[in-house]
């Protein structure tokens, strides 16, 4: 006979759990391939925590939101809303990127490779953001006398920033209690770890059951909680998916090595517009924001070369100037490269078709190269025309005028595709001095814009004929 199914019998033993690393699915028992992402050997073992009146461990750790408050059903307007009143960082780049600044009881993520600046950026915010609200700074990656050194030589205010070296969830959460900061940062999510789980810190478990008691905290509290996380080497965040899911703003602070810019680009946020892009530049005094990016990415020497364009992209909520750059070389090989730094390689491939089929230029036994100026990444597709109108220049050996700016989607079939804000975008080119545009049709300005003459095209043949 089958045992009665009681309330004693539904708080069954199940005390852990297998996750896939990679997509976040949660399993009962051990197998080789994730059943949901088909992905091999991605499921590590968690504990889950005893729920305590809850349904479930697992899905309370994650999917909590304002815990604490209890649920009823309301219509979506008898919803009160309060407008949350943001904290600014001090740094306008990183208010913006933010969405406004920093939302009390909301997680921040800020990822980004080794040596990017994370730790500084960070410290900088929090020095500043202490003297006007109570601040606690955890680190678990450096010492205390590390962070007071870089303070001090950064001549930062240090009286009133609270420090912690600890990298166990419940003593950081312990001080919190009773420090009570306005706002918490984490150094790093991927060092903290748990007594009461058996896997290593760093494990998918770990990060993940650690960041869930630290959103809970910061999300029943009001606490803007900031954590670090390490990213991997294709730029994505290292440890669980899940982790993306839980904490309500992911930035990723970007720079080569070579060079000293940094770019702070948001990949989601719950309280503001994405893909905003904040700059700085890593000084010798620690991170500094640049308000004027146009005039860095457009540094250019004196004399005009041959297979250049300047276009204006739109980052956000605001147009930024950058220059590209193509070279045509003949090929030696049978099938030519075509490399793009700082664009999609794909693209280009498409463009350079339909140039060929549209344009009747072909450079099929040629190598192109492309590349964005300065390390910026263009993702946009008002890069099109300028790309391709560098690329003729390269091939031609014959430079654009200093002065000129293009920019316009182009499409299959030869034609060439508005892009949005035409009116701001041409707006920023004439603050910087520029004389000419050559623009989609539909992006015309309707008054003319004093000191820019605008060529309007709509074909890739009427480009191509307005730089003869
Ligand atoms: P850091 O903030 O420690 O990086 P992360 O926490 O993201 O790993 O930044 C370290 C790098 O920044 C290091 O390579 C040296 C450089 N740096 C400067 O150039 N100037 C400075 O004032 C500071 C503090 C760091
Ligand atoms: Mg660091």
């Amino acid at each position: 006979q089958l045992p009665s199914v009681s309330g004693e019998f539904r708080v069954a033993k199940a005390k852990t759990a297998f996750v896939c690393n990679d997509c976040g699915a949660d399993f009962p028992k051990w197998q080789g391939q994730c059943g949901e992402c088909h992905a091999w050997n991605t499921l590590s073992e968690i504990r889950l925590s005893a729920p305590a009146g809850k349904s479930s461990g697992l899905r309370s750790a994650g999917r909590t939101g304002f815990a604490g408050s209890v649920a009823t059903v309301k219509r979506l307007e008898e919803v009160a809303v309060v407008d949350l009143p943001r904290l600014s960082s001090g740094f306008d780049e990183f208010d913006r990127v933010l969405g406004g600044g920093l939302i009390p009881g909301s997680s921040i993520l800020i990822g980004g490779h080794p040596g990017a600046g994370k730790s500084t950026l960070l410290l900088q915010t929090l020095c500043y953001l202490a003297s006007k609200h109570s601040a606690l700074y955890v680190t678990g990656e450096e010492s205390p006398e590390q962070i007071a050194m870089r303070a001090k030589r950064l001549s930062l205010p240090t009286d009133q920033l609270q420090l912690m070296a600890e990298t166990d969830v419940d003593a950081i959460l312990s001080s919190a209690e009773s420090l009570k900061p306005k706002i918490l940062v984490v150094d790093s999510i991927q060092v903290v770890h748990s007594e009461t789980l058996t896997s290593a810190p760093g494990s998918v478990s770990q990060v993940r059951d650690c960041a869930a008691q630290l959103t809970r905290y910061a999300k029943q509290t009001g606490t803007v909680l900031i954590l670090v996380g390490h990213v991997t080497k294709d730029g994505s965040l290292a440890g669980p998916k899940v982790l993306e899911h839980m904490i309500d703003c992911s930035i990723l602070l970007e720079g080569d090595h070579d060079s000293r810019y940094r770019t702070l680009r948001g990949q989601k946020n719950r309280f503001g517009a994405v893909n905003e892009l904040g700059i700085f530049a890593m000084t010798d005094t620690g991170m500094r924001e640049v308000t004027n990016p146009s005039a860095i990415f457009l540094d250019r020497s004196e004399h005009t070369a041959p297979g250049t364009t300047v276009v204006v992209v739109w980052e956000g909520t605001r147009p930024l100037l950058v220059e590209i750059q193509a070279l045509v070389d003949d090929s030696s090989l049978g099938n030519p490269r075509r490399v793009t730094v700082g664009f999609e390689q794909n693209r280009l491939a498409m463009l350079l078709a339909v140039l060929h089929r549209h344009g009747g230029i072909q450079v099929g036994d040629q190598d192109v190269f492309a590349n964005v100026v300065g390390g910026v990444r263009v993702m946009e597709t008002s890069a099109d025309l300028a790309l391709l109108l560098a690329v003729v220049s390269s091939l031609r050996d014959r430079p654009l005028p200093r002065d000129w700016v293009v920019f316009g989607e182009v499409g299959l079939s030869g034609e060439i595709r508005p892009v949005a804000s035409g009116q701001e975008r041409l707006s920023e080119a004439a603050k910087h001095g520029f004389k000419l545009a050559i623009v989609p049709k539909a992006n015309a300005p309707k008054k003319a814009i004093s000191g820019l003459e605008v060529i309007p095209v709509s074909r890739l043949a009427e480009a191509l004929e307005a730089c003869q």
